[in-house]
């Protein structure tokens, strides 16, 4: 846990997940509960652990908590109006527990509150609030925020604007929360570093995390930026600055996101679902124009220096990325978020700095990106999500239209992001309309390649053989460097094995002490004639010494001890060569009765620094 604070001059970031609603209507007897637990199932994929909604009633504040996935309420709340708040949480203080799970109601039962983010000085404001005797029934630092608004209501400030205003200023961290007020029928909510939109209709007002809950329901939005109090009574809205209560004014954008059923489509995960899908939103990212792309192309041609910058597997596709550009001799380097402080200083405003994120809201990129934007450094992103925190921090965004990707690991956003980056280094040197070929091309081969039942059948036979095998390695070279790390990313995230990904030209250099009898070694072969020769070469190596060898590659080989076929995807190999590998992890995933959705420790662009 990090504080608010510079450090190293950057400025550090913590977005917790959880996933934060809030509905009010001023048609009387709207079903909330259901609008409500609708919103959390969209936002589950920001925390699964537990969930709760509170609705506010005649009699009071009705209040159904929940561990595990978002299901159905046991009972129906009485006589309720329409005004409600909701929380799927992922666990930071606290465990998991129906007490620590939000909402949280103040002691005169008068308000409750819902948190995303971490109050920093927890501890300390606890204390200052057991000596002034309120009794903490939860383990959770959100408590603190519910005890200091009733503390500012009862002994100072005379309404809950001012209470929740006062609170937002005593805490420390980035926490965003919502308080349900039952007296006055208002919700407040203040942004700060997490999440935060309002959606807006003539008869309602819902307030989410992101706009998945929104879709098909609110015609506008607003983004909500940090320090920023939003106030909703009935389907009135008023924006404030919670540093100075000063009334902002804003705009409602129409929401013209497509409204995507967050369902599985009759798949049985949403990762097999998401997995499949690539073949379409390879294209979908790449629907825009050379015109459209024009004002990235002039920045890149003109920029000194190109960075790519990413976390994880948005690292992967910045990676790749980054070669397409060195490729066309633009001098490129990727960057991993965690690992770019050194080059910060290096950069400056002849620079540009290519980010790339599904979520746009992943904190290692955020603070390394918001200390570039200090020195002027010129912001290109490349994000999935809607409205995003980086979307709205760049110069130029754009978005890889894949639809929500739900799955915790990553998968259409990562070919989707690279199919994207090859065309836009594609139209640098004139080549929009051949790489757009190129990419059907790609589409047309993922199209027959997962028609094809064989191809599934010889995954899932491997995939029963990995069952036991304790170690695995993926050896790629050049793009397939990048595809390895990927690829050991994917199995390691949601099947809890042991693998690495390693340059094929590393192993001679200290990996090959690892390979044993029987050790399971995965060869990602493409690319050009000597880079496979390289690739086959340390897998001739491998198996000398007594290795499984399987090749991913669209020839055979005597190398190989078993080949998974997959098609040639040529200069966009890492989209077609990474398939068989998402297909694995899944297979794996449910021999090893794991929920590849829902890996344990993780949740979707979670940064706890
Ligand atoms: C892996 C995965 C993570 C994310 C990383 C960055 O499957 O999902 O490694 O890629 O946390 O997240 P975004 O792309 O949202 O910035």
């Amino acid at each position: 846990m990090i504080p608010h604070t510079e450090r190293h001059g950057v400025l550090r970031y913590t977005e917790i997940m959880c996933g934060i609603i809030g509905y009010s209507s001023i048609e009387e007897k709207k079903p909330v509960e259901g609008i409500l637990l609708d919103g959390l199932r969209s936002m589950e994929y920001r925390g699964y652990d537990s969930w709760g909604v509170a609705i506010a009633t005649k009699k009071g504040v009705f209040i159904e908590k929940k561990i595990g996935p978002i299901s159905q309420l046991n009972s129906k709340p009485i006589d309720s109006f329409s005004l409600g708040i909701g929380h799927t949480r992922w666990a930071t203080h606290g465990g998991v527990t129906k007490t620590n799970a939000h909402p949280h109601l103040s002691s005169d039962d008068r308000f409750v509150v819902v948190q995303n983010g971490i109050v920093e000085n927890f501890i300390e404001l606890k204390t200052k609030l057991q000596t002034l005797g309120y009794a903490f029934k939860t383990q959770t630092d959100t408590e603190v925020i519910v005890h200091l608004i009733h503390l500012e209501l009862q002994y100072g400030k005379k309404n809950l604007h001012d209470a929740v205003r006062s609170t937002f200023l005593q805490l420390s961290g980035r926490n965003t929360f919502v308080v349900m007020d039952r007296e006055t029928k208002t919700i407040m909510a203040i942004r700060q570093g997490s999440p935060l939109v309002v959606g807006r209709s003539p008869n309602s007002v819902m307030l989410a995390s992101d706009t998945l809950p929104l879709l098909g329901k609110m015609p506008e939005v607003i983004f909500i930026d940090d320090n920023q109090l939003v106030e909703i009574h009935a389907a009135k809205i008023a924006i404030y600055d919670a540093k100075t209560g000063k009334k902002i004014l804003f705009e409602a954008k129409p929401l013209t996101q497509k409204v995507e059923k967050i369902d599985k489509a009759g798949f049985d995960h949403f990762m097999i679902k998401e997995i499949y899908e690539q073949e379409h939103t390879i294209i979908d990212a790449t629907s825009y124009s050379e015109v459209e792309l024009l004002p990235a192309v002039k920045k890149i041609k003109k920029a000194r220096h190109v960075y790519t910058l990413g976390a994880g597997t948005a690292a992967f596709a910045a990676g790749h990325i980054a070669r397409f550009l060195r490729e066309i001799n633009i001098f490129t380097q990727e960057l991993r978020a965690y690992e770019a402080a050194s080059y910060l200083s290096l950069i400056d405003k002849r620079d540009i700095v290519l980010v790339v994120s599904q979520s746009g809201e992943t904190a290692d990129t955020l603070e390394v990106v918001e200390f570039l934007k200090k020195k002027k450094v010129t912001i290109i992103s490349i994000v999935n999500m809607i409205g995003s925190t980086l979307s709205r921090l760049s110069d130029l965004s754009y978005l890889s239209r894949t639809g929500p990707e739900i799955c915790v690991a990553s998968t259409k956003a990562y070919t989707a992001q690279i199919a994207w980056g090859y065309l836009l280094a594609q139209s640098i040197i004139g080549n929009y309309q051949q790489a757009k070929k190129q990419i059907q091309d790609v589409s047309n081969k993922l199209h027959h390649y997962f028609q094809t039942k064989q191809n599934q059948q010889v995954l899932k036979k491997l995939a029963k053989k990995l069952v036991t095998a304790e170690h695995f390695f993926v050896l790629g070279k050049e793009q397939h460097f990048y595809s390895a790390l990927e690829a050991a990313l994917k199995i390691k995230e949601i099947t809890y094995k042991h693998i690495e990904g390693f340059s094929a030209g590393e192993l001679k250099h200290g990996v090959i002490a690892l390979i044993e009898k029987g050790s399971y070694i995965f060869g990602v072969v493409g690319g050009e004639e000597s880079k496979r020769n390289e690739t086959l070469n340390a897998l001739a190596e491998v198996k000398a010494r007594g290795a499984i060898v399987v090749g991913i590659a669209s020839e055979p080989s005597d190398f190989f001890d078993i080949h998974i076929a997959v098609p040639d995807g040529k200069e966009l190999d890492s989209i077609t060569k990474i398939i068989p590998f998402q297909l694995l992890a899944y297979y794996l995933a449910l021999n090893l009765k794991n929920n590849p959705d829902k890996p344990r420790s993780l949740a979707k662009s979670v940064t706890v620094k």
